[in-house]
């Protein structure tokens, strides 16, 4: 080969080389919501925060509404490699077998949203992602939606309203007592199908977030909505930990504090977004919108209440008791900045002493 043909060999492999070494890591974001909801925004400002922080050397692509996997599918796909990241709600771990997720969906367990992100960010979150490691899972994130309505196709007042009203529910054993406590009969459904469940009657009624309501356009089909704020629904952001474990240490840094800024713009746009799919439903006419009095909450709330009771050894009481440490800590700061409790808050179980000694710091 002559000199002019071996350098051109060279120059071609070493342009294919670096052809190669600038191939981006791709991060497969998949989630079950429209792209305009609180985790719908934020995985579109996570996009654009890690691409550009990493000048192009990370690429993330984001699947919403379900169009890559459903509910159960996308926790299979994310342990198996085939996607790198999610944010299932809370109330999706329990087929994974970590049972104390189910700690946020416990019906009237968190006051306010001080509480709630004291409790994610603090030991009690700590705890619960270091469960998910076991299962090839690293946890980045909580982020959140909201509190959850009640819709159906019939006024819900009083709890004896459900009685026999076919509700779905997202997979979790305590959403599924929290129905049967009211009286009626829940049913496990992925998100993607509620819609056409609702439309068709195969259920008569659902609860979630104003937000994903509204995008979902499910009060097309429910006339009645009672604004009840009865459970939460947030989310958890995660990871494959071998994916995650396996990336150069700097790209994982930059993600980490993208992540991190994601976070504070999540948790700041959750509120307005439900705020406004509210607006949005109330101007529709679709739906008939009543909100819950206070003295009909605490009946609520009374009928609702033995379900943390019958779910302390799944949850774990440690972990119960530890939110309602939280909850009280809140209430007595709250109290102690206004002198009086804040009377807009949820009637919650803060004031009840707790049953046994908190878990050790
Ligand atoms: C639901 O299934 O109702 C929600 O978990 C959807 C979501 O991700 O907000």
């Amino acid at each position: 080969m002559s000199l002019r043909a071996s350098l051109l060999v060279f120059a071609l492999g070493f342009a294919a080389f670096t052809a190669q070494a600038a191939e981006p890591i791709v991060i497969k974001f998949s989630h079950v919501v429209a792209p305009d909801t609180p985790k719908g925004r934020a995985a579109e400002y996570f996009k654009k925060l890690a691409e550009e922080r990493t000048k192009g050397a990370v690429k993330v692509e984001v699947y919403p509404n379900s169009q890559l996997y459903k509910d159960r599918e996308e926790m299979e796909a994310l342990q198996l490699g085939a996607v790198q990241m999610l944010a299932p709600s809370l109330a999706k771990f329990g087929p994974l077998g970590v049972r104390a997720f189910e700690l946020f969906d416990l019906p009237y367990v968190f006051p306010n949203k001080e509480t709630l992100y004291r409790v994610m960010d603090g030991d009690i979150g700590k705890k619960l992602f270091g469960m998910l490691e076991a299962k090839g899972i690293t946890g980045l994130a909580f982020w959140d939606n909201g509190f959850k309505q009640m819709s159906a196709n019939k006024p819900m007042r009083t709890v004896e309203d459900f009685k026999g009203l076919k509700m779905r529910i997202q997979s979790s054993k305590v959403l599924e007592a929290q129905m049967k406590a009211l009286g009626a009969n829940p049913q496990v459904m992925a998100f993607s199908e509620v819609y056409s469940a609702l439309q068709q009657g195969v259920v008569d009624g659902t609860e979630n977030p104003m937000s994903n309501l509204y995008t979902q356009k499910m009060h097309e089909v429910q006339k009645h909505l009672t604004l009840s704020d009865h459970g939460y629904l947030g989310y958890a952001v995660i990871v494959n930990k071998a994916f995650w474990a396996g990336l150069p240490a700097d790209i994982r840094a930059t993600l980490d504090k993208a992540m991190a800024d994601t976070t504070v713009f999540e948790r700041k746009i959750a509120q307005e977004e439900n705020d406004e799919a509210l607006a949005k439903v109330k101007a529709s006419g679709y739906t008939q919108i009543y909100t819950l009095p206070y003295r009909d909450r605490v009946v609520w709330q009374q009928a609702l209440l033995p379900v943390h009771k019958e779910f302390e050894d799944k949850i774990g009481r440690d972990l119960i008791n530890s939110a309602y440490l939280v909850a009280a800590q809140v209430e007595k700061e709250k109290a102690a900045q206004t002198k009086a409790p804040a009377a807009k808050d949820k009637p919650g179980p803060a004031k009840a002493k707790p049953a046994a000694k908190p878990e050790k710091k």
